[in-house]
């Protein structure tokens, strides 16, 4: 479709109306004209006269009137003379008269006279000598004259209203005058519009448009009988422009937590929870992480100094972590051989990994079980583009006789299929497992794989003194890197610099869809 036939078949019933009354008067009218003409209120013509203005249809032309009236005061003025007119009268017979007795000479009110005597000085009418006012040579002049600003008021008197722009230079003059006295004058301030027909408004009109009825809803009646195909509807533009707006939406941090949340929930696992603020014995003891592990050092651990030791939970589990720490006890490995102790399990940590909540769980619940948490971790790393010194990891476990190592692969390839990856393992080493695997995910992009997490079977020395005696499957898989990956970014400092422009630009949704 030609563009002005675009143009014609978008425009409102409305804005065809004014566009009608515009041929029909010579190209130039008010809003009152196209109001009259076309049986429409105002405010539509107003507004569809701002859209055709805006689509370069018509041009808006606005000016602003004041237009000048008396108010009462004014009035009085107008009608009886201004007090220094009266005052001038008076001076005129008498030549000087004492201002104690100017009140009474002149009958004038004393706030009048006051004012009177004011104007008789600023207009050069009288001057004042020791309380006498005398009258000017100019004063004598003006006796049989008329000052400009008298000149307004009776034009006013006898017209009613004035406009500002119709005064000649002496009512101008008079204007001045009478502005500077207080609540004579009432100005009324009036936009007056008009619309004129632009080089494409006449294109339009020559084209021809046709004002007919368009049907705007549609009633269940005209859809049932089908009269809907015989109606008239005005064009959309489907590709016009729309003001940006920039809809409320999670943080895609968040949004990938809640997904991942929703996975777990999805494959029948419980959710859990544990405390950030954690001790070493829960953290390490209790995975069989040996006390001088390179892991605990201060340079991989974040220790806490308030509080600086947590409580141990009850003796019985605490003696055979001990135990299996310094000679294998209830599981029958030789343990690491060292002398345990109490205080360095009392040492209060913030968490480096979500496997304590994992060891917490085991603790109070007995197989079978699977139990999925997600939370923060914290280690002394060097903010990179890479690392963070606080992530977040989802952490798991399932227990239950038939539980094997096969079983944990199989989770955790469900698991990053549903939220879009492929999934390779590596064997590792982790003190709490055995056997023990990294997942690795592949980029497409840079063609090559990386680590997300750890996985693997709970060593007996973890699980006897905790009461388990099924095999337990375990893993805790880092989320940021996921994110990172998910949303195309490089910086991993990205997911937590709050960068507005950044935020707003991701879609509302974010990802795949979960299927449940
Ligand atoms: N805690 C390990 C980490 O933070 C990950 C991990 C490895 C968790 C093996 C487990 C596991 O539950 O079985 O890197």
């Amino acid at each position: 479709m030609e563009e002005i036939d675009r143009i014609i078949n978008e425009l409102h019933l409305y804005e065809k109306k004014v566009l009608k009354s515009l041929e029909s008067s010579k190209k130039s009218l008010t809003p009152e004209d196209v109001v009259n003409a076309q049986k429409l209120d105002i405010k539509s013509v107003m507004s569809a006269a701002g859209s055709l203005a805006s689509k370069d249809i018509i041009l808006v032309i606005k000016d602003v009137e004041e237009t000048l009236s008396l108010s009462d005061d004014g009035e009085n003025y107008a009608q009886e003379g201004l007090p220094e007119r009266k005052l001038l009268n008076l001076l005129q017979q008498e030549g000087s008269v004492h201002m104690k007795d100017l009140g009474v000479k002149s009958g004038l009110n004393p706030s009048d006279v006051k004012i009177g005597v004011g104007w008789l000085v600023r207009k050069k009418w009288a001057k004042i000598n020791q309380g006498e006012v005398t009258i000017t040579d100019n004063g004598k002049e003006m006796a049989d004259n008329l000052q400009e600003d008298e000149k307004l008021l009776s034009s006013l008197l006898e017209k009613g209203r004035i406009s500002l722009n119709s005064l000649d230079h002496d009512l101008q003059q008079g204007f001045k005058l009478l502005k500077s006295r207080k609540g004579l004058i009432d100005i009324d301030k009036n936009t007056a519009h008009t619309f004129i027909l632009t080089d494409k408004g006449q294109d339009i009109l020559a084209k021809g448009i046709v004002i007919q009825e368009e049907a705007t809803q549609l009633t269940h009646q005209q859809l049932k009988l089908g009269e809907w195909k015989s109606l008239k509807y005005r064009g959309y533009d489907v590709k016009a422009d729309y003001p940006e707006f920039n809809p409320g939406k999670m943080h895609p941090l968040r949004r990938i937590i809640e997904e991942i949340r929703n996975v777990f929930i999805n494959l029948g696992f419980d959710e859990s929870k544990g405390p950030i603020l954690e001790s070493a014995f829960w953290n390490f003891d209790c995975l069989f992480q040996p006390q001088d592990h390179a892991a605990r050092e201060m340079q991989d651990t974040f220790y806490i100094n308030n509080p600086s030791h947590s409580q141990l939970p009850d003796e019985n589990l605490v003696s055979k972590v001990a135990q299996a720490h310094q000679d294998g006890g209830v599981a029958g490995s030789e343990g690491w051989g060292y002398l345990w102790e109490k205080e360095v399990a009392r040492q209060s940590v913030l968490r480096t990994h979500t496997t304590s909540v994992s060891a917490r769980f085991l603790a109070e619940n007995e197989p079978p079980l699977k139990m999925f948490s997600v939370g923060k971790v914290f280690r002394r790393e060097t903010i990179t583009y890479k690392h963070l010194p606080e992530f977040h990891q989802v952490e798991g476990i399932v227990a239950g006789d038939e539980i094997n190592f096969r079983n944990l692969l199989g989770i955790l390839k469900e698991f990053y299929k549903k939220l879009g990856f492929e999934v390779r393992f590596r064997p590792a080493y982790f003190p709490y497992t055995y056997l023990s695997t990294e997942c690795e995910i592949y980029l497409p992009e840079k063609e090559s794989w990386i680590e997300l997490g750890g996985a693997g079977m709970f060593r007996p020395e973890v699980l006897e003194p905790l009461g388990i005696e099924t095999p337990v499957a375990a893993f805790g898989l880092g989320i940021e890197r996921l994110a990172m990956i998910r949303l195309g970014i490089k910086d991993i400092r990205m997911l937590y610099k709050s960068d507005i422009g950044w935020l707003r630009k991701l879609p509302i949704t974010q990802g795949v869809d979960i299927e449940d």
